[in-house]
Formats: structure tokens, C-alpha cells, sequence
């Protein structure tokens, strides 16, 4: 294929869109020396947990790389970057602000802007101080209110460079993968907790938007949230309820509390100490406006009924990308129609879609065919929801460059840049010279 293609006058195709790459601290960063520890660092020292063993310590080595890694981007001609910003790089244990790592933000910010990009920034993708989990983390009530801190401390370092702020990424892994099965750091196992640290990880959203709503008023603030739509197997009225419990505990959960003020009405069948302690006040809290919600989208699950866990989630049929995840382009369009009729939507970006796909580097190129078809197809679809009448801005490529894929280590390439962590070169993959192509090609 020789590029994206997208159906003529698509609003995708004019200037008014919005085209990003986005990454995430400590997936990129490195420089552990210059910051506290997180619960990743904990999670990667720990036997078993990664499936190459490997950590954060280096990473792509944006710390020593950023600049050049902003003119990579600016070099893709992208409108915006979502980049994250690391806690334990920013706050110091006394809770006070560590002037070098603001000022490390603060020249990424400053050069960006002097390009013209957009600083779209996420205040935590993950990376927990890990003396705050080791107060409990988010199971800790306490937690929230620290969140909050460290989002006044850092706006006001940052002032009014920052286009946007996204409160939380995927509050879902960092509660269900994190402490409810255990595959995420800090890698705890329970059913009592994953309810109660997403309770908690919403209430941070909820007291952060409160902040940002103060600080910074004219930036663009908001949540990004995680969704894998929920299909059934079959026409069986026990997998279609099965699935429909699948999806409240996995996609409502995080979403009807911000737009609906409630959490779905599963709450009430949970056992009394899985259910979350929520205190007077708390869903207004969490249900403060927000300016965008940003949607994260890779691919769907398939559940039928299971008579002791209520649902199972069924193998993932082919096609499916280097992850196993199946690439299925249909459900990115019914999701975003879908969320559009159950709430009042602000403006959604797209924060997140991508592919992880088996890379081969020859001859200086990455002819990454498979990931071109995925990106065209879900662009596609993106542009059908928009179509179909979703306020859709924008749309980022998940990732700007291959990184640490959690606990799948660096195995699992998702860039549109090849990295050589060897040599910590860089070379645009085919699927990322095309979508620099498709954002030049706007009018
Ligand atoms: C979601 C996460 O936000 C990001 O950190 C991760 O690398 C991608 N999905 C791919 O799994």
C-alpha cells in the first residue's frame, strides 16, 4: 500500500484534526538515578514478573535523548505529543518539588513549543512513588489527596505550557492488572481490591480536576480510559448477560462514575467486601466536567457465561498482532457510536491505538507492512465513527517509538520508530513515514 487512505472530505483529512504520537515515561525514560524509585522498579526486580527480565533503568534513554527525540517527532510533522510525566522524577519524598526534574519537563515542554507541537501531558501513567505504595498505594484513600498535591505543585511549576492534561491513563490496569490479578506492579491478587483502588484512583481523577480547573483553566483537561468492547460467543441470553457483566466490570466501571455519577448497577451483586469504600461526596467528586475524554483502543474480547466466574473470556480468534491481541477494526467504530449514545460526551481524542508487531530491521528499514494495515483500518474506522456523528478531535499513534512493554518487556515492538537498544539509534518504520505522509497531505 502506498499510504493511508481516508474517504474524500473526511473531516481526518483536513487540518482542523489533530495527529499525534504518544509515549509514557516510564516506558521511554530511563534515568533512574535522577529519580525515586516506582512501583515498576519494585515489579521488574521481582522474579518472574517480565518476560525478558529486563526493567526501566534505560529504556529507549529518552532522558539523554529528548532532544533529538523531539526532532524525531517534529520530523513525523505531528500537530501534538502525549507524553507523561514520572511522579517519582518530580515530587520528593517530603512531598516538595524536585527542581530537576521539572526542569527536565520544562525544556521538553519549551522545545516542543518552539516547534509548534502541543504538549499533551498524562500526570500518571503508572509510575507510583513506591514509598506511597508502600503506604498502601491505591488502596490507600490517602493516595488520592497526594495525587492532588502533586498536581498542584507541577501546574504551577509548568504555568501555561501545557496544552492539555490528562488526569490518569487506564485507571483500569492500574486497578484490575495492578491489584486486582497481579501481571502489573505493585502485582498484588485480590477481588477486594481491585474495586477499592479504582474507587480511589477516580477520586484522584475527580481531586485533580478540581486543581487543574484552578491552575490551569485555559488548558484542555481531562482522563484518558481504556476500553476492549465485550462480545458475546453466542445468541445464548446467558453468555449475552455474561458478557454484559463483562463489560460493566472492565469498561463502565471506569467511565459511568465520571459521566453518570454512579457506578453500573453490578456494584450491588458484588460481595460486600469487594465493593468499594465510597464516603459522602465522592461521586460528585468524581464527576466534575471534563474538557475531552481520551479513548485508548486496540482490540475486542469475546465472553461466554461461566457458571463460577460468571463470565470467560474466549481464546481471541485470528487476525491477531505479535501480542495476541485480534485485530478486529469494527469494534473501534461501534465503541466509539456506542459510548456517544449511553453519555454526553465532550470532545474524544483518540490517545492511544496501535500495534505490536514481529519487526525485522533490514537495511536500515522496517518495511512494517502489518502494522500499515492496521493503522489504515483503524484510522478508517475512527473516521467512520466520526461519520456516524462522534465529536472525535484527534487521533495518537500508540507508540512514537517501540519502548518497555510492561511486563512483556522490551519483546513486543508497538513505534512507528524503530529502536536499537543496543545502539539506542532510531529509524521511522514504514507505517511511520506514511502517517508522517498522511498528516502532510492535509489541506
Ligand atoms: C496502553 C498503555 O497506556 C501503554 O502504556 C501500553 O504500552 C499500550 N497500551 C500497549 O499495551
Amino acid at each position: 500500500m502506498a499510504n493511508y487512505t481516508l474517504p474524500l472530505g473526511s473531516k481526518m483529512l483536513s487540518k482542523q484534526f489533530t495527529y499525534g504520537v504518544a509515549t509514557a515515561s516510564f516506558q521511554i525514560e530511563g534515568g533512574v538515578e535522577h529519580r525515586l524509585p516506582c512501583i515498576w522498579d519494585t515489579f521488574c526486580a521481582t522474579e518472574g514478573k517480565i518476560a525478558d527480565q529486563s526493567n526501566g533503568d534505560v529504556a529507549c534513554d529518552h532522558f539523554h535523548k529528548w532532544s533529538e527525540d523531539i526532532d524525531l517527532i517534529d520530523s513525523l510533522g505531528v500537530d501534538a505529543y502525549r507524553l507523561s510525566l514520572s511522579w517519582p522524577r518530580l515530587i520528593k519524598e517530603d512531598g516538595s518539588l524536585n527542581e530537576d526534574g521539572a526542569t527536565f519537563y520544562i525544556n521538553i515542554l519549551d522545545k516542543l513549543i518552539a516547534k509548534g507541537i502541543k504538549p499533551f501531558v498524562t500526570l500518571y501513567h503508572w509510575d507510583l512513588p513506591q514509598h506511597i505504595e508502600d503506604n498502601g498505594g491505591w488502596l490507600n484513600r490517602d493516595t488520592a489527596y497526594k495525587f492532588a498535591e502533586y498536581t498542584d505543585i507541577v501546574t504551577k511549576a509548568f504555568g501555561d505550557r501545557v496544552h492539555s492534561y490528562a488526569t490518569l491513563n487506564e485507571p483500569f490496569c492500574s486497578s484490575y492488572l495492578g491489584y486486582e490479578v497481579g501481571i502489573h506492579a505493585p502485582g498484588k491478587v485480590g477481588k477486594e481490591y481491585g474495586r477499592k483502588s479504582a474507587h480511589h484512583l477516580l477520586l484522584a481523577h475527580g481531586l485533580a480536576m478540581q486543581v487543574l480547573k484552578k491552575n490551569v483553566p485555559s488548558a484542555k483537561n481531562g482522563i484518558v480510559l481504556n476500553f476492549t468492547p465485550c462480545y458475546s460467543a453466542t445468541d445464548d441470553a446467558a453468555d449475552i448477560a455474561a458478557t454484559q457483566f463483562a463489560d460493566d466490570y472492565f469498561n463502565q466501571w471506569y467511565i459511568k462514575p465520571i459521566f453518570d455519577k454512579e457506578y453500573p448497577a453490578i456494584i450491588n451483586h458484588l460481595p460486600k467486601e469487594h465493593q468499594p469504600d465510597i464516603h459522602d461526596g465522592d461521586m460528585e467528586i468524581i464527576a466534575q466536567t471534563v474538557d475531552f475524554l481520551g479513548v485508548n483502543f486496540y482490540t475486542r474480547a469475546i465472553y461466554k457465561a461461566d457458571e463460577q466466574e460468571v463470565f470467560e473470556q474466549l481464546e481471541p480468534p485470528e487476525p491477531r498482532t505479535d501480542i495476541g491481541w485480534e485485530i478486529y477494526p469494527q469494534a473501534f467504530t461501534n465503541l466509539l457510536t456506542d459510548l456517544h449514545s449511553k453519555y454526553s460526551l465532550p470532545p474524544v481524542y483518540i490517545t492511544e491505538n496501535g500495534a505490536a508487531m514481529a519487526d525485522q530491521l533490514e537495511n536500515a528499514q522496517v518495511n512494517d507492512l502489518d502494522r500499515v494495515d492496521y493503522y489504515q483500518a483503524h484510522l478508517n474506522a475512527v473516521n467512520d465513527a466520526i461519520e456516524a456523528g462522534v465529536n472525535i478531535q484527534g487521533y495518537f499513534a500508540w507508540s512514537l517509538m517501540d519502548n518497555f512493554e510492561w511486563a512483556e518487556g522490551y519483546l513486543k515492538r508497538f513505534g512507528i520508530v524503530y529502536v536499537d537498544y543496543v545502539s539506542q539509534t532510531r529509524t521511522i518504520k514504514q507505517s511511520g513515514l506514511l502517517y508522517r505522509d498522511l498528516i502532510n497531505s492535509r489541506t
